[in-house]
């Protein structure tokens, strides 16, 4: 009865123009198109995205299809992020998704993205494979988002805390920007963190009630500190570069989790998840997994390509939702902003 056959699925909510093929839970291919154009700007820009999206959305399709080994005809339903993302962003990969469903007489199945990240652990990698089992929290962490979620069932969510402004992943890539560092930032401090020492530098958290965070505070506590340093020192944060990624990332790393711990103890819940592009994080990977170790609770990280956004995740939500009887209609619009529940 978990059998709905091959799905395609399309992501296009920001700057990744993703196709995905499964059968049922089981990832098929996963062609991911990363828009390189952005960098130079120093963060996406959303008419430059959909512009990009639409130069790839047919060879990315085709590429999927081709990896899969599998025909059009074959295809049971297409699955598609309806939101929340940018507008142009959406509108090329809903109205493509639409249009091919129309032309296949197939149906289609719109996506949450942000559950669609936390839907990810549930992609079938081997038989053998540990998931989550319900109820689950899940820290979604991402360029846009940061949220606890509690998971009770695939598709009864509840937000037991978030960003009251910037998202962690926001937090990471405008820090980044600030030390001259690429567009996206994360992966980069990730990287020049690991040459540098945690401690060198205090950076303090946010106080914010109940189980919210705040990180536009914490960037621009680095941002004055940065500019005090450099005025005594023109050079400090070339020189010092390694060692401030490392102090940044440890703090907005210990900020998750020491809030994502005292959600886990009052919602008495012992299985605790990853999901969002920030969960490839390294650090971040290491410190729940030690967390979960010391308190005897278990933690779930999906690999590193379903971390970031791709189609393969849109493609297990869409399978959740199929199984629960959820179909699209070819009126269904995208939604630039939309909450999880
Ligand atoms: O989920 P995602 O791919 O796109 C959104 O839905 O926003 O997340 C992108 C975010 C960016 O802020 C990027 O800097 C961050 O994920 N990111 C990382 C790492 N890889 C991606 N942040 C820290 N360390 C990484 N290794
Ligand atoms: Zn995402």
């Amino acid at each position: 009865m978990n059998s709905v056959g091959y799905i395609l699925a399309i992501e296009s909510s920001c700057d990744e123009t993703s196709a995905a093929v499964l059968c049922n839970d089981r990832v098929l291919s996963n062609i991911i198109a990363t828009q390189k154009i952005h960098e130079k700007y120093g963060g996406v820009v959303p008419e430059l995205a959909s512009r990009a999206h639409q130069q790839n959305i047919v060879p990315v399709v085709d590429q999927a299809l081709k990896e899969a080994g599998i025909a059009q005809d074959q295809l049971t339903a297409i699955a598609y992020t309806q939101g929340p993302g940018l507008m142009g962003a959406l509108h090329v990969g809903s109205s493509f998704a639409k249009s091919m469903a129309m032309a296949l007489g197939i149906p289609t199945i719109p996506v949450h993205h942000m559950r669609a990240h936390i839907m990810a652990h549930f992609i079938r990698e081997s038989d053998h494979q540990q998931v989550p089992s319900f109820p689950f929290l899940c820290l979604t962490v991402s360029g846009g988002h940061t949220q606890i979620v509690l998971v009770r069932s695939a598709l009864d969510l509840e937000v037991v805390g978030e960003t009251i402004d910037d998202a962690a992943g926001e937090a990471l890539d405008k820090a980044a920007k600030v030390m001259g560092l690429p567009y996206p930032g994360g992966p980069h401090i990730d990287r020049l963190g690991a040459l540098g020492d945690a401690h060198k530098y205090r950076f303090t958290f946010p106080q914010i009630s109940g189980f919210n965070y705040s990180f536009s505070g914490l960037k621009t506590n680095l941002l004055y500190f940065l500019r005090e340093k450099q005025a005594e020192d023109t050079s400090f944060i070339e020189r010092e570069l390694t060692n401030i990624c490392a102090s940044y990332q440890h703090v907005v790393t210990e900020y998750l989790l020491a809030r994502y711990e005292a959600a886990a103890l009052k919602h008495g819940v012992t299985q605790l998840a990853l999901a969002g592009g920030v969960s490839a994080n390294s650090v971040l990977r290491a410190k729940l997994a030690a967390l979960c170790e010391s308190r005897g609770w278990q933690s779930f990280i999906p690999p590193f390509s379903y971390c970031t956004d791709n189609a393969a995740m849109i493609g297990i939500c869409g399978y959740q939702q199929w199984l629960a009887g959820h179909r699209g209609n070819l009126s269904d619009a995208p939604k630039a902003s939309w909450s999880l529940v």
